[in-house]
């Protein structure tokens, strides 16, 4: 495994032009956009990468995006692996590994999520300020090595106050509507019933997801700071009579995207 991620850090760092960046940014559903504000771009794609997860998903080539974004160097995926779609926990977090290799500190994830919180609405933006995994596996199951971080990583501040401060202010200068929650990470691909809409609540999520918390558990054992986001595209609950779909979830984050671009933007120049 150490082999591997140097192995693919080092293709990386041999194609990249330009300084190494210190941020990464993974672009989930309702941030794809988020690269037209990268500029001087170089795109490389998964396809070219050695080690890298071939991508299952039809007509979503991913990529890794390398180029600068409010004054600051930043590195980007175009596309992430989920769980849901057969990878592994080893290959959903891969290319965290690497960016910790290539000398990243700082990661920026986001997502699109379903709210269970009575509070929330659709196109709502959250911060999430914690997780609840509920993946059938965890991503640093078997053997640890000591190189890459600790056997029994703490998660008590696995999303970073300072940045989530930075981003509550922006948020006050700017007007916007900025919740905050408790992001519950499930494999998928089914949405929610009702009642399980219901216990995530109970059991104190916010919002639920099937991406961002494998991704978060690798980047805090790597001592990674991490700011993750997540796009309410729907509502789930005992009262909640409308049924979820991806194409209600893509509308809603597509709709919201505008704000958790500038949000971004402005999070990274002030990071
Ligand atoms: N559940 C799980 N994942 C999701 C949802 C949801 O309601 N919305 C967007 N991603």
């Amino acid at each position: 495994m150490l082999e591997t991620i140097k192995q693919t850090a080092e293709y990386l760092r041999g194609q990249i032009k330009g300084e190494m960046p210190r941020i990464a940014i993974i672009l989930g559903t309702g941030l794809g956009n988020l690269v037209d504000h990268i500029t001087d771009k170089q795109y490389i794609p998964y396809s070219q990468i050695p080690n890298f997860p071939i991508s299952t998903v039809e007509g979503h080539s991913g990529n890794l995006i390398f180029g600068s974004m409010s004054g600051k160097r930043v590195m980007a995926m175009q596309g992430r692996f989920h769980y849901y779609e057969g990878y592994d926990m080893k290959q959903v977090t891969f290319p965290v590994r690497v960016m910790k290799e290539l000398g990243i500190e700082t990661l920026f994830v986001s997502n699109a999520a379903g709210g269970m919180n009575k509070e929330f609405r659709v196109g709502d933006v959250m911060i999430i300020t914690d997780h609840i995994n509920l993946f059938p596996e965890n991503p640093l199951r078997g053997k640890n090595y000591n190189e890459l971080g600790p056997r029994f990583p703490a998660m008590t501040e696995a999303y970073d106050e300072n940045l989530i401060a930075i981003a509550d202010s922006i948020a006050a200068e700017k007007g916007l509507r900025l919740m905050h929650g408790v992001y519950v990470g499930t494999p998928g691909p089914t949405f929610e019933t009702r009642a399980e809409y219901e216990y995530f609540r109970v059991i104190g999520g916010d919002a639920v997801g099937m991406s961002t918390v494998p991704e978060v558990i690798v980047a805090n054992h790597a001592s990674m700071k991490v700011f993750g986001i997540s796009v309410i595209t729907d509502l789930g609950g005992k009262e909640i009579k409308e049924v979820p779909s991806h194409e209600e979830v893509q509308k809603a984050a597509i709709k919201a995207q505008p704000v958790v671009e500038g949000l971004m933007k402005e999070i990274v120049g002030r990071c």
